[in-house]
């Protein structure tokens, strides 16, 4: 019987179907599996389902021989060294499609809460802070007639962008091959998202020189992956106010520590990675990921396949 190794429990029925047809081996925890518990889960595994917190790299690779498949439950991959799962004939599949809409939407509230200082105001009131109705505190911008810099013009960039024109904001967009150059981008825009996956050519893509060419007025948002700003770049931003404010549901690491100098300044809202974090898109995302192990060990072609070389010739 082959044996699937799951390193979170799933949302809805999708482990169950694993579980009729396969030896099911789920990590229990909430928090991930260390990475020694992990490589010793996966040493007799045919299928790995991952999160984005688990690496899977050459070493794990190399510690589960058995394995020919990966599914991620993400539809981002850059926690997969797909090379090295492409030498070995491994399979890796990802969970596209599913989570555009919830995440856009994750996306705009990011735009609103720090457009609109609602961490900041939210604390003044628990904090006994409030001085009662003035004309002037916990002013923010308004959206609407704004511009909005989408960079990363993808299925969520796409989808952020209808978001924004639908509450009037005007939508410019960068990507590789198309919209306005990155520099010009980034000195029109009044709000500034990323929606770019996490490539050597993305990493560290904002940094001191992008946003000081930023508006000063300008908000930063970030939903795809906290690499892709330097955050040191970032936290000296805010300070000294060459930008007004950053909402960020991805960081540099992650769980950000609570000492971490983002979570000390009160113009940057920090979120713990729930882009795509609704019931319904985490079930259709653990679905589509125990589909891609169902299919695969059954012989099927994936339906979305990230390396579909890795068999050619297998
Ligand atoms: C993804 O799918 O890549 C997200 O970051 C996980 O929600």
């Amino acid at each position: 019987m082959h044996r699937v190794v799951v390193t979170r429990d799933l949302p809805g029925p999708a482990l169950d179907q694993l579980r009729e047809l396969f030896d099911v081996d789920v990590w229990p925890r909430p928090e991930p599996p260390p990475r020694d518990e992990l490589l010793r889960r996966v040493a007799e595994a045919d299928a790995l389902v991952s999160m984005v917190t688990e690496q899977v790299d050459a070493e794990l690779l190399d510690a589960a021989p058995r394995l020919r498949m990966v599914a991620n439950v993400a539809v981002g991959y850059d926690n997969i060294d797909v090379d090295a799962c492409t030498q070995r004939g491994v399979a890796v599949a990802n969970t596209p499609g599913v989570l555009t809409e919830t995440t856009a939407e994750l996306t705009l509230a990011l735009i609103l809460a720090t457009s609109r200082r609602l961490l900041e105001a939210a604390d003044a009131v628990r904090a006994g802070e409030w001085p009662d109705w003035h004309p002037t505190w916990m002013c923010g911008r308004d959206l609407r007639g704004s511009t909005l810099g989408v960079i990363g013009f993808g299925a969520v960039g796409r989808q952020v962008a209808a978001l924004g024109e639908a509450i009037g904001m005007r939508v410019i967009h960068h990507d590789v091959d198309q919209g306005m150059a990155l520099d010009d981008l980034l000195a029109s825009a009044d709000v500034v998202t990323l929606h770019v996956p996490l490539l050597p050519e993305t990493t560290g893509l904002i940094g001191s020189r992008e946003l000081s060419l930023m508006k000063q007025n300008a908000i930063l948002v970030n939903a795809a992956r906290g690499a892709v700003i330097d955050t040191h770049a970032l936290i000296a931003a805010l300070k000294d106010g060459t930008i007004r404010g950053a909402g960020l549901d991805v960081t540099p690491v992650e769980p950000l520590p609570p000492d971490h100098p983002l979570l000390g300044l009160p113009n940057c809202l920090v979120l713990p990675h729930i882009g795509s974090a609704t019931i319904e898109t985490r079930s259709k995302m653990a679905s589509l990921a125990v589909e891609a192990v169902l299919d695969d060990l059954r012989g099927l072609p994936l339906k979305h396949p990230v390396n579909p070389t890795a068999r050619v010739g297998a």
